[in-house]
């Protein structure tokens, strides 16, 4: 009987871009489910954005849009870079849909009625220039117990050490510098307390990873803590059912966002909800990262037990990506986007290598460049590709592109390579996709050597069918190999069922032959990586440092990592003239944003300047600014910008537009 699955991978948040260290759990989970799909089982594949929160709203605020239209794009970034690395959701929602509010509600209001809510009054920090809660990673400040500078309002970086943010010396808010009060105010709280029981019994029935199991014990060992489940407005995210200015923490939400995603599907498909989410015939299975189990082995169990709903029959838990070795970083230029990528390398390359480390723990994995490109090489191009090479070119040149019968030995070692589907597929099962690959390849090792000693291009002249053999057997046994290594090579796979002139491939070939057969045409497979690639990946992806806080920063926070050097011949390109602003107004739905026109000495150009909150548009029209005339045009959100104006300014109010003397005639140059 084929099985029925879910599967679920962490929902990313809307406020920044996918990059390779997101890609390990996407990759690991859609291998799982591209593994199941083509082992015959029906394996649904659901996710979202996770899109509520403070750091969204502020984001969003600080680009002067609204936060559905920052979700909005980065929705379809996600969505887009996720495509391009062939992982194929079967929905990709959002956590800001209205299934999600009626899920949210639905649970909240049942483990109300369950007696699991309490309401206490809390002292949160409060920006007072802000006017807002900040919470805890938006404070920055000293660590208590190293006193490290510039840590998050509830860890320390350096010696991890665990805090209240009440705790933190100096505290600052992260979006102002400055310094938060504290304001009682009523909170809710879930109160996981009560479940230690039912977890305790779903850890029982093999809900972890035992290599995780520690951690639980140390986590009980601790005691439970009601978990406080509201947040007071201003946030971006649902309204507490009964409140004006509370809301839902996007912690509730995100993981109900898994079951908003399902229910989406569901209801495109003519599916039903009950049966593929909460009904015994289908398994779930969360896909995560180690650094958010707190939240899926404790309260998401815990709050979909009291709200009486099924919980997953396991999580899959791994670590964080590594690269030659340390965390990734913007200045290494190793903290690389999905997209940044994709401009230099094959999709496929980082789907092997990630394949090539990955097991089941908790372990990290590094991305080692050196190894990374040996693996493509030698493997890939090397072992996978050269078998295919040796073979299908000669058989269409020489041989009418007519596979014919495999013979003893060439029946061996199809056999051979057959014999290993049952490890293989126990260990794709078992998350050990290194294991798949090392397997994979000693296979390959041993065709390729099939082929050397029967010297195909020597029997070509002397004894034809004797070499149309070989190529048989060599052909066939690319096509197992194929099936192995199809979950995490996709196109791959769909090239050569096209050169093999054959239909999807799945597990259950691994049994059967390809004899007296007709193939297509050659196509390559795999191109050998370059060092200069992944060198210009690197420099693409070096950056300006993360973003330091806003005001009263230590010196060692605020410098930004100096850009990489420009000549006095690139300056040189910079056209500076004098410019009269015409026309000057607002922006709709962009309230750091004004319209300009601008005459520069008889040439119209339009700015987009983000000058709103320092500026009347009234106030500045006829004034003598300086424009940076040649710049590219830039289409932004809000329109065509063909220019930008000079001014200075750490931002908000205080902006300060350079301007120049008002006798200064429009269009000269400014040097
Ligand atoms: O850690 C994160 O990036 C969260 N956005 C993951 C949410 S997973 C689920 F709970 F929604
Ligand atoms: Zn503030």
């Amino acid at each position: 009987m084929p099985r029925k699955i879910v599967v679920t991978s962490a929902l990313p948040y809307a406020n920044g871009p996918i990059h390779i260290g997101h890609l390990v759990e996407y990759l690991q989970t859609d291998i799982w489910v591209r593994f199941q799909k083509i082992s015959g089982n029906q394996c649904f594949y659901f996710c979202a954005d996770d899109t509520h929160g403070t750091a969204i709203m502020i984001s969003a605020k600080n680009k002067g849009i609204t936060p559905e239209q920052l979700i909005d794009g980065v929705h379809e970034e996600h969505y887009n870079d996720f495509k391009r690395f062939l992982i194929e959701f079967d929905n990709y929602y959002s956590t800001h849909s209205s299934e999600n509010r009626t899920f949210s509600e639905t649970i909240f209001n049942r483990l109300n009625a369950a007696g699991s809510i309490t309401k206490r009054s809390i002292d949160q920090a409060w920006c007072p220039n802000c006017k807002m809660a900040l919470p805890d990673r938006f404070i920055r400040g000293t660590c208590p117990k190293c006193k490290a500078e510039d840590q998050y309002g509830d860890s320390c970086e350096v010696c991890s050490a665990t805090y209240q943010p009440t705790d933190l010396i100096n505290p600052r808010c992260s979006n102002c510098g400055s310094t938060p009060v504290l304001k009682q105010s009523e909170h809710y709280f879930f109160k996981l307390t009560d479940y230690e029981k039912q977890l305790r019994d779903i850890f029982a029935k093999g809900y972890i990873q035992e290599s995780v199991s520690n951690k639980l014990d140390e986590w009980f060992n601790a005691g439970l803590k009601d978990w406080d489940i509201s947040r007071d407005g201003p946030y971006f995210g649902f309204k507490i059912p009964g409140e004006e200015d509370k809301y839902f923490y996007v912690w509730l939400d995100a993981p109900i966002g898994y079951m908003a995603s399902a229910k989406n599907y569901c209801d495109k498909n003519g599916l039903d909800f009950n049966a593929v989410w909460n009904g015994p015939d289908y398994e779930l299975y969360h896909f995560i990262g180690k650094d958010i189990m707190y939240f899926h082995a404790l309260f998401w169990p815990a709050m979909l037990v009291g709200a009486g709903f099924k919980t997953a029959n396991k999580l899959f838990v791994h670590g964080f990506l590594t690269v030659d070795g340390q965390k990734m970083s913007k200045s290494r230029g190793t903290f690389i986007k999905a997209a940044t990528y994709l401009n230099h390398l094959d999709p496929e390359y980082l789907r092997y290598y990630y394949a090539s480390k990955l097991s089941a723990g908790i372990d990290d994995l590094d991305l080692s460049f050196e190894d990374f490109i040996n693996k493509i090489n030698s493997d890939l191009v090397g072992k996978f590709t050269n078998l295919a090479s040796r073979a299908a070119p000669m058989l269409k040149s020489k041989l009418n592109s007519r596979l014919g019968k495999l013979d003893g030995e060439g029946k061996k070692l199809i056999d051979t390579i057959a014999a290993a589907g049952n490890e293989i597929t126990q260990n794709y099962e078992n998350l050990n996709y290194a294991a798949v690959i090392r397997t994979a390849t000693a296979l390959a090792d041993l065709a390729n050597r099939y082929v050397e000693q029967n010297q195909p291009w020597t029997t070509i002249k002397t004894d034809p069918e004797k070499a149309r053999t070989t190529l048989t057997a060599t052909l066939n046994a690319v096509r197992i190999l194929t099936i192995y290594l199809k979950p995490v090579l996709p196109a791959f796979a769909e090239k050569v069922e096209r050169l093999l002139n054959i239909g999807k491939l799945t597990f259950a070939d691994i049994h059967t032959t390809l004899q007296e057969h007709n193939i297509n045409d050659f196509e390559r497979l795999f191109e050998r990586v370059d060092k200069e690639k992944v060198d210009a990946m690197i420099e693409e992806s070096k950056d300006t440092g993360d973003k330091p806080m806003a005001a009263e920063p230590t010196p060692a926070i605020t410098a930004e990592p100096i850009k990489p050097e420009c000549t006095i011949e690139d300056f040189a390109k910079i056209d500076l003239r004098i410019a009269q602003v015409v026309k000057a107004e607002r922006v709709e739905g962009a309230d750091k944003l004004l319209r300009l026109q601008l005459d520069i000495g008889g040439i119209q150009k339009n700015v987009l300047a983000g000058i709103a909150q320092a500026y009347q548009p009234e106030a500045i029209i006829g004034k003598i600014v300086i424009v940076f005339a040649n710049l590219k045009p830039r289409q932004m959100r809000f329109g065509l910008s063909e220019g930008m104006i000079l001014a200075s300014g750490p931002g908000g109010k205080e902006i300060f537009m350079l301007t120049a003397d008002a006798g200064a005639k429009p269009g000269a140059k400014v040097s």
